[in-house]
């Protein structure tokens, strides 16, 4: 990792926040040249850059940059760039404020289908007084697909409030109260025993379209399924024909493979799927900040930063 100058030029490009990120690092990094990309700067001057969906082609015309920091958990909109060069350092945020986010979304999702709500408000439509049994949370099992930041606070909390819960991840995880898997070879395993099925894996080649009408066809019948961590990871089309054959209960989907979901999309009025527009888990400046900042002046003291992505596994 290249070491910073004591005074780094640092480039923001938001996606339309591009002041208030400037505003929380300019706090924490007094030294620094600061610019956003509306303003003028010199591209050959700029060391690191502070990118969420920026414009494409940009990062060409930055031949200089030692490192870019994503302001996202996810790095999919940098590492799917074609001009980001092999050895280009990589940042994430970790947490940052979001596994609390990602907890309370989970919960509410997760009793949604635990509680019948789903059932609930279709009756409430055709003004039907039904009243279901309500199963006991501890056999209610929730699988949850990534252990990383997020999927681990997520495992640990739906498994404090009783749900029987397991994750699977790429390498073995040990968790208390959760049951681990790890691996291509365990997943069928793994999903087979998914009442609940939450993805909060990365979105990589490995990733995209892991749960198709192969891997639905693992899961339990009646199962039902969260996705807050990108659209790419479910074929749309399948979905729709395992919730319209009846394979699975229903969806809870916070990210689509086209965002804004167009208006004429199926998921919109579709009776088994519940839409939020990509709101599960919001970037907080103030702790967003507080990483990024600490990450500079580590690679300025030579150390290796915090939430560096591997580029061969791309996440
Ligand atoms: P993370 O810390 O990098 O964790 C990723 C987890 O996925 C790790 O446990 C990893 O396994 C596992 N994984 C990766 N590739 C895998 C594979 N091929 N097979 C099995 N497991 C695999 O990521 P995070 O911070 O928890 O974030 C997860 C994702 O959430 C982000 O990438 C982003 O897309 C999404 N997100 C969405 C929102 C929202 O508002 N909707 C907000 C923030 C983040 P190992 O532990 O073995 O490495
Ligand atoms: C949001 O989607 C993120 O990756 O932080």
């Amino acid at each position: 990792m290249p070491t910073a100058n004591a005074t780094p030029n640092i480039l923001i490009s938001a996606a339309g926040e591009d002041a208030a990120w400037k505003k929380a690092l300019v706090e924490r990094l007094p030294k620094a040249n600061i610019v956003t990309g509306d303003e003028s700067y010199d591209p050959e001057t700029i060391d690191y850059a502070m990118f969420w969906k920026q414009p494409q082609g940009l990062i060409k015309t930055l031949p200089n940059l030692k490192a870019i920091f994503s302001l996202g958990a996810g790095v999919d909109h940098v590492v799917s760039s074609p001009s980001l060069p092999t050895h280009l350092p990589v940042i994430r945020l970790e947490d940052a404020g979001m596994a609390d986010q990602m907890v309370q979304y989970h919960l509410y999702a997760a009793l949604h289908f635990m509680r019948d709500f789903d059932a609930y408000s279709t009756q409430q439509a055709g003004a039907n007084w039904v009243q279901h049994d309500v199963a006991r949370i501890s056999k209610c099992r929730v699988g949850v697909m990534g252990l990383g930041a997020l999927g681990s606070a997520v495992a640990t909390s739906l498994s404090n409030l009783g749900f029987s819960v397991s994750g699977w991840s790429r390498s073995m995880k040990a968790i208390d109260g959760i049951t681990t898997y790890a691996g291509q070879e365990t997943l069928a395993e793994f999903l087979g025993q998914s009442d609940i099925l939450i993805c909060l894996l990365p979105r990589t080649p490995e990733t995209e379209n892991v749960l198709n009408s192969t891997t639905f066809s693992f899961l339990p019948k009646g199962a039902a399924i969260i996705n807050a961590a990108r659209g790419a990871m479910i074929t749309e089309a399948d979905l729709l024909r395992a919730l319209d054959t009846g394979h699975l209960r229903g969806a809870f989907l916070d990210v689509a493979v086209t965002e804004p979901l167009p208006e004429s999309h199926p998921f919109w009025d579709h009776p088994k799927i519940r839409i939020t527009p990509h709101i599960a888990a919001a970037t907080r400046f103030e702790e967003s900040a507080d990483q990024i900042a600490d990450n500079i002046v580590r690679i300025g003291n030579g150390e290796a930063p915090r939430g560096l992505v591997d580029r061969q596994i791309g996440y």
